[in-house]
């Protein structure tokens, strides 16, 4: 097997920004509520004229720009998404389309938050067998889209926004290990019921707003510290490591008291854990990604460090990976 790592990596979040002030403009909400309940204080929310492609593509095209590689260059991409443009045809074609890369097999992958995780795992597999040599994954969303701007409960919570990364072989260090796992007993707590086969849209399904992410905010919160909490430590051990080794971990950033509870239960010093919920709020599958790369610019990753990437979401799922740098 070879060893596979992440050669070159892009984000792009777009430009529009609504702040926890101008949510008190649309629901009863405050400031105070949103900041201390979740720790966001704002999140990028894309134009109308905007999908989850259009995001991606350009994350891409920063990654394949990193990576100091040629569209042509890639043989896979996977997009991992909640928010295709459409159902079909897969958001990761339309990708292909942008980036003019015509080598590339292409499909979505529908993990929630932990949406780049299980890609970047698939991506793993086809690199370490030799199957191909340079794949893209990409985490992005347009939540925006899938928000019920009326609903307290959840419209301050979520943000759009895409990055990428360029998965190929490498000499040294590389991905150490991957724990994914999912419970769907607990489907419930999380879901956007309309749109699909069991409740087509329909100008009932319309009206009851179906189409809109419904959350049990409580329940997935109390299982978020202990899921997440479990995965990171199965994916250290799997890595032969221990959780000291870790130089940085970089939880999915759905609300600050989740990643700090988690920390706590730890013992982990928050220098050990990176965040940036407070710009962006809850990307889903592009939260992980964008973190990273943003640890990455901020030189809060140097070579040879190891990463933790720990996200948790809708299924239930969960996906943790260790990263030697
Ligand atoms: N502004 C003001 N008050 C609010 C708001 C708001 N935006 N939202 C809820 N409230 C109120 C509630 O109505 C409730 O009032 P009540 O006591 O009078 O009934 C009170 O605040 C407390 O509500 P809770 O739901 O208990 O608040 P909680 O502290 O649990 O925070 C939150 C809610 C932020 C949603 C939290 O539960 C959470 O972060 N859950 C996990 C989210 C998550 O991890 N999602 C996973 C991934 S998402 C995905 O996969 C796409």
């Amino acid at each position: 097997m070879k060893k596979v790592g992440i050669i070159g990596l892009g984000e792009y979040l777009p430009r529009r920004v609504l702040t926890n002030a101008d949510l008190e403009k649309m629901v009863d909400t405050s400031d105070e509520w949103i900041t201390t309940r979740t720790g966001i204080k704002q999140r990028r929310i894309a134009e109308s004229n905007e999908a989850t492609s259009d995001l991606a593509i350009k994350a891409a095209q920063k990654a394949l720009a990193d990576a100091k590689l040629l569209p042509e260059n890639l043989e896979l991409i996977i997009v991992a998404t909640i928010t295709p443009d459409m159902p079909t045809p897969s958001t990761a074609c339309l990708v292909q389309v942008g980036l003019r890369a015509k080598n590339a097999a292409c499909f979505d992958i529908g993990a929630a938050c932990a949406g780049f995780v299980y890609a970047l795992s698939v991506a793993q597999q086809f690199i370490a067998t030799g199957t191909y040599k340079n794949a893209l994954v990409i985490g992005a969303e347009k939540l925006s889209a899938v928000t019920d701007w009326k609903d307290r409960n959840t419209c301050v919570l979520f943000g759009d926004g895409a990055a990428a990364a360029v998965v190929s072989e490498v000499q040294t260090g590389g991905i150490l290990s991957f724990h994914l796992g999912s419970d769907g007993t607990r489907a419930d707590l999380l879901k956007i019921p309309g749109g699909g086969s069991r409740i087509p849209a329909s100008s009932e399904s319309l009206e009851q707003r179906l189409h809109y992410l419904k959350m049990e905010g409580n329940e997935v919160f109390k299982l978020a510290v202990t899921i997440m909490a479990e995965a990171a430590l199965a994916a250290i051990q799997k890595a032969g490591l221990e959780l000291k080794d870790i130089d940085l971990v970089i939880p999915h950033q759905a609300n600050i008291r989740i990643i700090l509870a988690m920390a706590k239960k730890f013992g982990l010093p928050q220098e050990k854990v990176y965040l940036n919920i407070e710009k962006y709020g809850n990307m889903s599958s592009a939260s992980t990604i964008t973190a990273l790369c943003e640890a990455v610019k901020e030189g809060r990753v140097k070579k040879g460090d190891l990463v933790l990437l720990d996200a948790f979401g809708a299924g239930l799922v969960w996906g943790a990976c260790v990263i030697e740098w």
